[in-house]
Parts: C-alpha cells; sequence; structure tokens
C-alpha cells in the first residue's frame, strides 16, 4: 500500500526528517516486535528515501503498527504526549478514566445528535467533556463525592449546556423515561467501594435506570464486575452482552451494552 496516500504525507516526500514506528505484537508470530519495527522503518525508507531512523525523544514523525494474530493496524501520530491529558487543563478525580479511553467510549455509542446523554457516576466529568464534542441535545452527568462533582463542573465549564449535579445515581432528578443514551465507568468496588457493595449498588441504580431510560435507550456501562451486572440486568429482563474488553491499569474491565 502506498501510505503517503493513506495519511498525507507527501509534504514531507522531499524532506530530510526523522521518523521511527513504534511496534506492539500479540498473538502467535515468528518475529518479536522489535523485528516488527525494523521492518516497518525499512518500508517507510524505500518509501521515503530522505528519511532517517531517528533515537527516541528525537523524531519529528512517528508511527504505531499494532499487530494482533493476523491483522495490523498502522497510525501515524497527530498529537504530542501532553494530549493525553487534553493537555493538562483537566482536573481528574480518583478513578478517573484517561480521556483518550473516555472518548473511545463515547465514540463506540455513535453518540446522536439530538440525544439525552447521561453518565450517573461521572467522577470528574472525563466522559461528559469528551461526549461534548459531538452535537448532542442534552448533557446530563453527577456523581456522590462532593470533591469530583467540583472538578466536574470545572472541567465542563466552558461547554454550553452540559448539567452536573451532585446525586446519588440510585435517585436520579431526571423524569421517567427521557434518557436516550448512557456513558458510563461504574464503581468496580476497587478504589471506591468495597467488591461485596456493588451488587446492590448495581440492584439499586438498574431499578431507577429502568424508570428514566427511554423506550429503545442503550447504555455502555464500564466495569469488571461482569457476574454481578449480567445477574442484575437478568433480574430486570434487559438484553445485555459484552461489546469490548479493555486493559487498564493492571484491570481488565469489559464494556456491557443493556437495551431498554
Ligand atoms: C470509576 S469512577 C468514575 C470516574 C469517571 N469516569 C472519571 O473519569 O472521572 C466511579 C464514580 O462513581 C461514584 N459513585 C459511587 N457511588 C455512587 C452513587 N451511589 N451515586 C453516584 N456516584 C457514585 C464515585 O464517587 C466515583 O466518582
Amino acid at each position: 500500500m502506498d501510505i503517503s496516500k493513506a495519511i498525507d504525507l507527501d509534504k514531507y516526500r522531499h524532506r530530510n526528517v526523522t521518523f521511527a514506528v513504534n511496534a506492539s505484537r500479540s498473538g502467535k508470530h515468528t518475529y518479536s516486535r522489535f523485528d516488527l519495527s525494523e521492518a516497518a522503518n525499512r518500508g517507510l525508507q524505500k518509501q521515503f528515501p530522505t528519511w532517517t531512523v531517528g533515537t527516541p525523544g528525537h523524531r519529528e514523525l512517528e508511527f504505531r503498527l499494532d499487530v494482533t494474530d493476523d491483522q495490523a493496524v498502522f497510525s501515524y501520530r497527530l498529537t504530542d504526549s501532553a494530549f493525553r491529558f487534553r493537555s493538562e487543563q483537566r482536573l481528574f478525580s480518583i478513578a478517573a478514566l484517561r480521556p483518550t479511553v473516555a472518548h473511545a467510549l463515547v465514540w463506540h455509542s455513535r453518540p446522536g445528535r439530538d440525544e439525552c446523554f447521561l453518565d450517573p457516576f461521572c467522577g470528574s466529568g472525563t466522559i461528559i467533556a469528551e461526549r461534548a464534542y459531538y452535537p448532542f441535545g442534552k448533557l446530563y452527568g453527577g456523581d456522590i463525592s462532593e470533591v469530583a462533582v467540583e472538578a466536574a463542573k470545572q472541567n465542563v465549564a466552558s461547554i454550553d449546556g452540559a448539567v452536573i449535579r451532585r446525586w446519588d445515581a440510585c435517585n436520579l432528578p431526571l423524569e421517567q423515561g427521557t434518557v436516550d443514551k448512557v456513558v458510563s465507568n461504574l464503581p468496580f468496588g476497587e478504589q471506591i467501594l468495597d467488591p461485596g457493595e456493588i451488587y446492590d449498588l448495581y440492584l439499586k441504580f438498574f431499578k431507577e435506570l429502568k424508570r428514566i431510560m427511554k423506550p429503545n435507550g442503550s447504555a455502555f456501562l464500564m466495569t469488571d464486575k461482569v457476574k454481578e451486572l449480567l445477574k442484575v440486568t437478568d433480574q430486570f429482563g434487559l438484553e445485555c452482552y459484552v461489546e469490548l474488553e479493555l486493559s487498564l491499569k493492571g484491570l481488565h474491565p469489559k464494556v456491557l451494552k443493556v437495551n431498554f
């Protein structure tokens, strides 16, 4: 494939730039990630003979090659590492998600232009702030922690129409049948609650969720307490299945979709 067409690298075609490809690999292969990275570097130099491989910290263009079994994703870095935390302009509460992960969750939920969107356990509002990159009808977030709510309010202060409240997600100040979409990083029972309290919390939360969701609404919920969540949704007769598995800070939470 001519990669210059895929990611518009033509402006660098005749320039002496430094570059490098970072590679990762999972599955059964006869080569290492270092072999991968060297092969990709050679391939790029063939297409761009004026480029030289840079050293870590000294490279003008950076690429990634992630191979999983027989699938490869080749990507070009558009932003520097500060962008991972939205250039340090955000406050993050305990158990906060990285904005990039929050954004991926929002994107995965296929944001609808006029939808009423809710994160009932919003912490410092990372998901709400990322959701605001797409058009929305209404945007609600809240948390039981006063500190988290204060951080979330600051984080979304510039977003017109975003409402952040202190609340208990099991008793929400929202009308019956009003919410189209929920994306939320649920308490897992690791940092905030005792694992034994999780099932009871999910049970009470779902009673409330069933009340406020519109028919055909959907929720994308991240947790590593999958058994507890499936047991609860089963009790309420809701369709619920695992859509994604993530690897985050040594944990492997899943994202489950619940249809109302
Ligand atoms: C995993 S964290 C969410 C972090 C958030 N996604 C972020 O990026 O900042 C779970 C949140 O649930 C909140 N929480 C726990 N029990 C709650 C309840 N009953 N009602 C509302 N929030 C609750 C905690 O205070 C915590 O902020």
